[in-house]
């Protein structure tokens, strides 16, 4: 009996001694884990970090970039192109115009009627419809024949309040989102594909001739009058309304800005000076590239698995489509690496994009004692959950991330406000000093569009405080970002009208 006791009592020893021994050594484990995610995300951010003076580099390399682009064609991997842009919309365009918006997987058609500077825009009327996701990797016939269709349908359905003039065609501003090499106001030819479209058979096209054909398929008689980048036309928009709109930035699936150049500061413009002494440039600053852009392995990996390496450096570290994606890199990181949601790795971790750009605003945004925001992102997002000190590691990705791409946009706005001498308060050209003189012309308006800007809280703060910090407060103080929701289209159509075929008339 005794001796069955102590055998027992051993067994009991030798059990718990196991199970303390188990709970020892995962605690151990879950210590080397935790230091090995806090040593990930330390290496991260390290990596993304922006402080002032490698800003001013940014904006620096920036400015040397698009003399570069503006001297000569391929000058720079910035490629600075002409818009053909050289009168902006006025307030004075009459009549109806129609416009169609391809830049990423919706595309809009809209048509307006304008009424000159008493009446400005009597009307207006539009249709999103969403792109097929096959025909961004289909043919080009196939997607100029979807979108010619839908623009067929959206004219025949015209109605009361709409004028088209007798015997007159109707025009077209066509804002197509994609790098193109103008060769006019109403012809270009693409570049490349950009945000997850490619069709080969476009490159090297001329995108207007694509759309003119597909729309005589449809037997619809209109004209493409101009053809505008989005930040072209979101900038023609701005103008329409406010004449200190200098420049335009879109902060979307992708990223670009435009500004207003001198004509005698593009020695690559080969052609007669405008009237205007000016034209708009589209920078394609997604392209831009500098050995100051802070990068991380992390970044190297998105690219080379991209649909196009090598190439949008600077979008891949601050548009909306791939912000998502650099934080699910680091997670996966780092549930691989420190065991994050547990031993096993959620399946959806693994899958490319399924982070969205909105569900990292909303998780940076919970400010629950106990992140729900976070665990319902988790959730639904990846399937998995995780620990309330993980949960608030993923806050700080999303923040590192947020904050690298909204400080970068703030040194390329301020790289532009550089190059047009619009970044200190002494610097003053004659034009800008008779409109000051003239009680006009104080500020310089970045008019700014996309749903990264608009629906990310947090990254407006980081680009705003950000630019204040590089400007100085009493210049920060002569800028002015405006929100210019959905400009591009009317944008586009604004040029159509300064473009019109009938404009002699
Ligand atoms: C394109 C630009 C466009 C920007 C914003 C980029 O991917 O290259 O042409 O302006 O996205 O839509």
């Amino acid at each position: 009996m005794r001796r069955t006791g102590v055998a027992l009592a051993i067994v009991g020893a030798a059990a718990t001694c196991a199970v303390a021994a188990h709970l020892v050594a995962k605690r151990v484990r879950q210590r080397a884990n935790w230091s090995r995610a806090v040593a990930i995300l330390q290496e991260f951010k390290d990596g993304c970090a922006t402080p002032l003076h490698r800003l001013r580099q940014v904006v620096d390399a920036l400015v040397v970039e698009m003399h570069a682009g503006l001297a000569l064609e391929g000058g720079s991997k910035l490629k600075m192109i002409l818009s053909y842009v050289d009168n902006l919309p006025t307030g004075e365009e009459c009549g109806l115009y129609y416009a169609l918006d391809l830049g990423g997987t919706n595309f809009r058609v809209l048509r307006v009627q304008l009424a000159g500077r008493e009446g400005r825009i009597l009307q207006q009327e539009y249709e999103e419809v969403s792109i097929p996701e096959a025909l961004m990797v289909g043919s080009n016939e196939e997607l100029f024949d979807f979108i010619a269709a839908e623009l067929a349908s959206f004219v025949a359905s015209e109605g009361e309040g709409f004028h088209p003039l007798p015997g007159r065609q109707r025009e077209l501003g066509f804002t197509f989102s994609f790098p193109v090499k103008q060769t006019s106001i109403d012809s270009g030819t693409l570049l490349k594909w950009t945000k997850g479209f490619a069709i080969s058979e476009t490159v090297g096209k001329d995108v207007v001739e694509e759309l003119q054909a597909a729309m005589a398929r449809q037997n619809l008689d209109m004209r493409v009058s101009a053809l505008v980048n989005d930040t072209v036309g979101t900038l023609a928009g701005g103008r329409y309304w406010n004449e200190d709109v200098m420049v335009a930035v879109i902060l979307g699936t992708g990223s670009n800005a435009c500004y207003v150049e001198r004509a005698d500061a593009i020695p690559k413009w080969r052609g007669v000076l405008p009237k205007s002494g000016s034209m708009v440039i589209n920078m394609e600053w997604g392209n831009f590239w500098s050995s100051h852009l802070p990068r991380t392995p992390v970044d190297d990996a998105l690219d080379a698995e991209s649909l196009n390496p090598g190439d949008q450096g600077f979008e891949k570290l601050i548009s909306g489509m791939y912000l998502g994606d650099i934080v699910r890199r680091v997670l996966l990181k780092m549930a691989q690496e420190a065991a994050l949601f547990g031993d096993v790795i959620p399946s959806n971790l693994l899958i490319p994009f399924i982070l969205r750009t909105p569900d990292i605003s909303a998780m940076h945004a919970d400010e629950s004692a106990d992140l729900k925001e976070v665990t319902r992102v988790l959730k639904v997002v990846f399937k998995t959950q995780a620990s309330l000190r993980s949960r608030k590691m993923i806050v700080d990705v999303c923040d590192t991330v947020a904050e690298r791409a909204a400080c970068l946009v703030a040194a390329g706005i301020v790289g532009i406000l550089k190059k047009i001498g619009r970044d200190t308060v002494g610097n003053v050209d004659m034009a800008r000093l008779k409109s000051i003189l003239a009680g006009k012309g104080r500020k310089t308006v970045v008019a700014m569009d996309g749903g990264l800007y608009e629906h990310y809280p947090k990254f407006r703060e980081y680009l705003h405080n950000t630019a204040v910090e590089l400007l100085g407060k009493e210049v920060a103080e002569q800028v002015v970002v405006e929100l210019s929701k959905d400009g591009s289209g009317i944008g586009a159509a604004l040029l159509a009208a300064s473009h019109s075929q009938y404009l002699s008339d």
